[in-house]
């Protein structure tokens, strides 16, 4: 065990995802096209949508939904202040103002209570966020703010269900990730999903620079040799086909990459949840959580050593951890706009403090995870 050595996250991509690389590298069609299509078809019928637009990151597909909404200047969107600070940049590239709420420590999700205070006549979304793969309280928050659209943060949640009902599929619109810490990986990447036909053809729009749609029906006698007309301001956002073919591979094994982590995650309880100052992740009774990470809450009352110190410990003895994420209004960028005190957001304080993510991928082998909980259970 001596020189073991468990990391963090380590994407499963490998022979497959090598050869489906070799088709748009040989016959040249290496931005979006056909291979994207497919992705983007295979990943809405799996989460139960109309619509998926591949973009180049879950930040750039939240951006382009924003912008689809026409959120600016004078507009407020709420977001939770526990969060990769992805979730609130959007809402500044906008120009338009995050409003954070705390979250609830038992699932590190926004606190629907807290969403009815902050919610104002400037308010124009909401963007819960399903944080490591357990979907936020979306019937709460949805209560909470009556007619306000949810914009889906599901940059961690593909593949996880909310009462039965797939993330992706519970608001105006979603967005996924597919960096390689997120469970299955195109390198970069990202997914936009809605029902909403009317948003999905102009996010198709806005990821390409705002150019017509050809065959669309703005399109009128659109030929493929003329340049297409611009009459918005668009973006690149589009996702390469080369990433399409990769998307494609890994969204096969989704589902039983989910399962096999949830095995583990189980066995993570069943050998932990003895010990008293670590709080172990909860799974929801009606839904299912796609553990793309698996986060405890370390109890600074009865802990033998700070959270930092446990960490390096662990580092030490070969076991890779990290922070849950980071509380958002804590950073610098925004301290500096807002004036923010940590004290602010006390829960979101606490776990930016006290949260640490343990190795849970699937490349890892049951030696892997036994050297886990044996190292752990030293402290
Ligand atoms: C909750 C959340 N939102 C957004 C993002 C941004 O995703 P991407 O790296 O694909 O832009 C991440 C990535 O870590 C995330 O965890």
């Amino acid at each position: 065990m001596g020189n073991r050595n468990v990391q963090i996250a380590v994407p499963s991509t490998g022979e497959e995802e090598w050869q489906a690389i070799r088709e748009p590298i040989m016959n040249g069609w290496l931005t979006q096209g056909p291979k994207v299509e497919s992705f983007e078809d295979a990943f809405a019928k799996m989460h139960s949508v109309k619509h998926a637009i591949a973009t180049t990151s879950c930040t750039t597909a939240l951006h382009l939904i924003l912008a689809a909404m026409e959120i600016g200047p004078g507009d407020e969107v709420i977001v939770p202040s526990f969060t990769w600070v992805a979730t609130a940049n959007v809402v500044l590239y906008c120009g338009a103002k995050p409003v954070f709420v705390d979250i609830n420590r038992d699932t590190f999700n926004m606190d629907p209570a807290q969403v009815a205070e902050r919610v104002s006549e400037r308010t124009k979304a909401i963007i819960p966020v399903h944080l490591f793969g357990l979907c936020a309280d979306i019937d709460n928050i949805s209560a909470a703010a009556p007619g306000i659209p949810i914009i889906e943060d599901a940059a961690c949640a593909a593949g996880a269900l909310y009462h039965g009902k797939s993330a992706g599929s519970l608001g105006k619109a979603a967005a996924f990730s597919f960096h390689p810490r997120k469970s299955i990986t195109t390198g970069e990447g990202g997914m936009i999903t809605t029902d909403d036909t009317s948003i999905a053809r102009l996010l198709m729009k806005l990821r390409n620079h705002g150019a017509e749609i050809p065959g669309g029906k703005d399109a009128g006698e659109q030929k493929p040799y003329f340049l297409p007309d611009i009459n918005m301001l668009g973006f690149n956002y589009r996702m390469t086909d080369m990433q399409g073919a990769v998307g494609l591979v890994q969204l096969n094994k989704l589902d039983p990459f989910i399962v096999e982590r949830g095995r583990w995650a189980r066995w993570y309880k069943e050998q932990l949840g003895d010990i008293g100052w670590l709080h172990l992740p909860k799974e929801p009774a009606d839904g299912r959580h796609s553990w793309q990470s698996f986060v405890a809450y370390l109890d600074p009352d009865k802990s033998p050593l700070t959270r930092n110190e446990i960490m390096e410990f662990l580092q030490e003895n070969g076991v890779s951890t990290r922070p849950g994420t980071h509380a958002v209004h804590m950073l610098n960028l925004y301290r500096g706009i807002f004036g923010f005190h940590p004290e602010d957001f006390p829960v979101a304080r606490d776990c930016n403090d006290n949260s640490m993510a343990i190795p849970l991928h699937n490349r890892m082998m049951p030696e892997d995870f036994e050297h886990v909980v044996e190292t752990i259970r030293k402290i």
